[in-house]
C-alpha cells in the first residue's frame, strides 16, 4: 500500500469512528457513493457554510444572498443550455455493461474491469430527473438543479427591483445540487448529491478584455485567500487554466483550483468567466438609470463545493507527530487534526481530573457556561493523556482540565492543541480568554 492510499484510509477510518462521515444507508448495506455526515461532520459543514457566507457576503458591500428552489421550470434548463450540453462522454463495456467516463480512459482502452471491448463513446446528460405531481408521465418530468447558479440568474431582475442595486455586484447562494455522475467516487470527492457555495458576480458589458479580466483576477486573489483561510497552503494547490476544448458550454475562461488529494491532483474549486451567456439566454437586461444604457451584464463565477472543502481541509489538517508520554524520555505517536480554530467541530473540551462530586459539579457548570459561546465537549472517562489524544484526533483547539487546586484557586489548566503548552487561567475569565484566542484564527 502506498503512503497516499494509507493516509486516505486513515482519514476515512478516523472520520467514521469519530463521527465525521458515515457511509449512507449503512444498516441496509449502503447506497453506492452516498455519505451521511455525523455530529462532527455536520458541525464542520455548518462552520464552512457560515464562514463562507460571512466572508463573501456579509463582510462585503457588493454582495447579496438568495436561497432558491432545487427544482425549477424546465425552460430554465433549456435556456441555460444544460438540457443540450450538460453531458459527459460515456463508454460502455460490451461484455459487463459497466460504464466509464471516456475522458478518464486512455485512448483505445479496454474495459478496466473485465477487459472487454468498449462500445463507441456517446454523450450522457447528467441532469437528475424526477416527476413533479402524482402522475409519472413525460409532461411531469422535472430535473433537480445541477448547479445553484441558475437560481441566481433567474432572480436577477427581482433583486434589482427589490434592492435598486448597481453594477458591479454579486449574488451568492449555498445549497444542494445533483448530478447523475457516470463515475462517482473517491470518497466524498465526487457524489451525485452535494452542496455548492456559488457567486454570480455581475459586471458591466466589457468594452475591452481587460474590463472583465480585472474582476476575474480580483476574484482569483479572493479565492486564494479563502483557500489559505481553510488551512490549505499555497503549495498544495495548482491553478489550472482550462484549455478551450475543456471549457463548459457557458465559459470563455475557467481556472480550476486543483488540490493535491491523496488520490491525485483534482478540482477543488472553479472560477469561470460566463460572459453574458446566461442573462442573454434568459432575456434579462440591466438598465443604467444614469446613462439610460441597456445591456446584458457579464458574469464572473467563483464556485465552491462544500464536501470538497471539508475533504481538502481534513487532508491538510491530518498530522501524525511524536509527543512526549508521562514516562521520561519516551514518546508516542499522536494524531492531530490541525484545523483552523474557526473550522474545528468542537472548540473546547472540559476534562475533570477525577470523578469526585466536587470536581464534576464545577466542570459541568463551566461546560454549560462556555456552551453559550462555543461548541463544548465534556469528557470524564479514562486517563487525562488518553483524553487529550482523543481531542487532538478531532482537532479540538483547547482542553480545560479541572483539578483539585481548582477548588481553592478558582483556576483551570488550559492546554493548546498545537503546542501542547499548558497555562493556568481563572475560571471566571475563561470565556473572555478563549474568545480572544479563537479570534486569532479568523
Ligand atoms: N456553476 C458552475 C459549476 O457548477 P462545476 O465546476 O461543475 O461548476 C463547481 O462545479 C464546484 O462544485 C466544483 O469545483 C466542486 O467543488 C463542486 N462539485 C462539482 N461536482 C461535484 C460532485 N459530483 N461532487 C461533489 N462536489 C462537486
Amino acid at each position: 500500500m502506498n503512503n497516499a492510499q494509507e493516509k486516505m484510509d486513515k482519514i476515512i477510518s478516523l472520520a467514521k469512528r469519530r463521527g465525521f462521515i458515515y457511509p449512507g444507508s449503512e444498516i441496509y448495506g449502503g447506497l453506492q457513493n452516498s455519505w451521511d455526515f455525523g455530529p462532527l461532520g455536520a458541525e464542520m459543514k455548518t462552520n464552512i457554510k457560515t464562514e463562507w457566507w460571512n466572508y463573501f457576503v456579509r463582510r462585503r458591500g457588493d454582495m447579496v444572498g438568495v436561497d432558491t428552489a432545487l427544482i425549477m421550470n424546465n425552460k430554465v434548463w433549456e435556456a441555460s443550455g444544460h438540457l443540450a450540453n450538460f453531458s459527459d462522454p460515456l463508454s460502455e463495456c460490451e461484455k459487463c455493461h459497466r460504464r466509464f467516463r471516456t475522458d478518464h480512459l486512455e485512448s483505445g482502452a479496454k474495459c478496466p474491469d473485465c477487459s472487454g471491448d468498449l462500445l463507441a463513446s456517446r454523450q450522457f446528460n447528467m441532469m437528475l430527473k424526477t416527476y413533479l405531481g402524482v402522475t409519472e408521465e413525460k409532461a411531469s418530468e422535472v430535473y433537480f438543479r445541477p448547479e445553484t447558479a441558475q437560481g441566481m440568474f433567474v432572480n436577477f431582475q427581482n433583486i434589482i427591483d427589490s434592492l435598486r442595486i448597481k453594477l458591479p455586484f454579486g449574488i451568492a447562494q449555498i445549497g444542494k445540487a445533483f448530478r447523475n455522475e457516470i463515475t462517482p467516487g473517491n470518497y466524498i470527492f465526487r457524489t451525485r448529491e452535494f452542496e455548492q457555495m456559488e457567486i454570480e458576480y455581475f459586471i458591466p458589458a466589457p468594452k475591452k478584455d481587460s474590463d472583465w479580466q480585472t474582476h476575474f483576477e480580483s476574484w482569483r486573489v479572493d479565492m486564494q485567500k479563502w483557500i489559505t483561510h481553510i488551512g490549505i497552503k499555497s503549495d498544495e494547490i495548482y491553478e489550472l487554466d482550462l484549455p478551450q476544448n475543456e471549457l463548459a458550454h457557458y465559459s470563455k475562461r475557467t481556472i480550476d483550483f486543483e488540490y493535491y488529494f491523496p488520490f491525485g491532483r483534482k478540482e477543488l474549486y472553479g472560477l469561470a468567466y460566463r460572459t453574458d451567456f446566461d442573462l442573454k439566454n434568459h432575456g434579462l437586461k440591466y438598465q443604467n438609470h444614469e446613462t439610460g444604457e441597456e445591456y446584458y451584464p457579464h458574469v464572473i463565477e467563483p464556485s465552491f463545493g462544500v464536501e470538497r472543502t471539508l475533504l481538502a481541509a481534513m487532508c491538510s489538517a491530518y498530522t501524525e507527530e511524536d509527543a512526549p508520554t508521562s514516562e521520561e524520555n519516551e514518546t508516542e505517536k499522536r494524531v492531530v487534526m490541525k484545523f483552523p480554530k474557526w473550522l474545528a467541530p468542537i472548540k473546547i473540551a472540559i476534562l475533570p481530573l477525577s470523578k469526585k462530586d466536587e470536581l464534576i459539579s464545577i466542570s459541568q457548570k463551566l461546560a454549560s457556561d462556555l456552551r453559550q459561546d462555543f461548541v463544548v465537549a465534556y469528557d470524564e472517562t479514562q486517563s487525562i493523556g488518553k483524553r487529550y489524544r482523543r481531542q487532538d484526533e478531532i482537532g479540538t483547539p483547547y482542553c480545560l482540565t479541572v483539578d483539585f487546586d481548582s477548588l481553592t484557586d478558582g483556576k483551570v489548566t488550559v492546554r493548546d492543541r498545537d503546542t501542547m503548552k499548558q497555562d493556568r487561567i481563572s475560571i471566571s475569565e475563561s470565556a473572555k480568554y478563549l474568545k480572544e484566542k479563537m479570534a486569532e484564527s479568523i
